[in-house]
């Protein structure tokens, strides 16, 4: 028996030095100190022994259990060692290396020309007291029309036919939609801006599109006049062209504004000489506003006795179209990557 015992050590010694998973260091603990385990049998027996030799056989066997415990610990933790070893070894990173966004490999993104204006166009006017306010782009028709003081008979909707649904709703034909709610949530004095994509069903061509962007601007407050209209007009033309654009209105019609016009500015592309951009005439149609209809702030429970607004609608194709030269709106739509990626 001693001899057997003998041989376990060595053998579960030979069994570990072999192994090189947890699984197979487990197979082993089991083969040899489990329940059913070659020592554990061996412990069992100890009884049918005469009491001298059970005394010093037991004595040997719970040495060698120890033993082989010790050595199981002692492959664990190398093993664990050296997993870590190969770790370090094969996953390191190299936070030196270039990044496939700089090497060329994955090209970096940019935000879109419309966006980038829009968003130059919201620090403006949010660095002035105005609230940004978004509007869904499927409108019923009483926001998109109705409250606009524009009817149903109204022959103004003929200037704005748009898609409609099965369910009467429309796509929204301009942010002026979003003036309508900006009053249901706001109380007078207030000054909100709009930007949102709008539709139109058109005809396409090098200056319309079905689909397009505006910012849409309103402030009610006491005695609001024209000169408030031309003073907020000329801050944002100044800061997004980066410079004193001169401007001139000229009476325009919309059914929720009184007065309406439209907002022309010198040429920027031959300071107001003539052009073709200009169509020779030295000015360029910019900008619809105009002082809020007193129906329009009715509609929106806000007394036209007591307070007054100005309101306008800026098109940001137009815009973006003026600033980099752009000839023809049907590019901003057209998803080509060589358009984009020049911005
Ligand atoms: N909503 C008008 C349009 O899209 C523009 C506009 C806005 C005019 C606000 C006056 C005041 O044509």
């Amino acid at each position: 028996m001693e001899e057997k015992i003998h041989t376990i050590l060595a053998r579960a010694q030979e069994a570990l030095a072999q192994s090189s998973s947890s699984e197979e260091i487990e197979e082993i603990r089991v083969r040899f100190l489990g329940r059913k385990g070659e020592l554990t049998q061996i412990l069992r027996g100890l009884g049918e022994l005469s009491p001298e030799k059970r005394g010093a056989i037991g004595k040997r066997a719970n040495e060698i259990k120890a033993k082989i415990e010790t050595a199981i610990e002692s492959k664990i933790e190398s093993l664990r060692h050296s997993k870590f070893i190969r770790l370090i070894d094969e996953e390191w990173i190299d936070v030196s290396l270039n990044s496939p966004a700089t090497t060329g490999g994955l090209a970096r993104g940019h935000l879109h020309p419309i966006s980038h204006i829009q968003y130059e166009i919201e620090d403006i006017f949010t660095s002035m007291g105005f609230t940004v306010l978004d509007g869904p782009e499927v409108e019923t028709d009483y926001y998109n029309f109705e409250a606009l003081n524009i009817p149903s008979y109204h022959p103004a909707r003929d200037m704005q036919d748009t898609f409609w649904t099965e369910d009467g709703n429309l796509l929204r034909t301009h942010t002026s939609a979003i003036q309508v709610r900006g009053m249901e949530t706001h109380r007078p004095p207030f000054k909100v801006i709009g930007p949102g994509r709008v539709f139109r069903y058109e005809a396409i061509d090098a200056s319309h599109e079905n689909t397009f962007y505006q910012v849409e601007g309103m402030m009610v407050d006491r005695n609001i006049s024209v000169a408030h209209l031309i003073y907020f007009m000329k801050v944002l033309l100044r800061e997004i062209f980066k410079k004193e654009v001169t401007i001139r209105l000229r009476p325009g019609y919309f059914p929720f504004v009184e007065p309406g016009f439209e907002l022309d500015i010198h040429c920027l592309i031959c300071g107001g000489k003539g052009c073709s951009v200009c169509k020779q005439s030295g000015w360029v149609e910019l900008l619809p506003c105009g002082l809020v209809h007193p129906n329009v702030l009715r509609y929106g429970k806000i007394d036209p006795d007591e307070w007054s607004g100005f309101a306008f609608g800026l098109g940001l194709n137009r815009l973006v179209m003026m600033r980099y030269g752009i000839n023809d709106i049907r590019h901003f739509l057209s998803g080509d990557i060589r358009f984009v990626s020049q911005f």
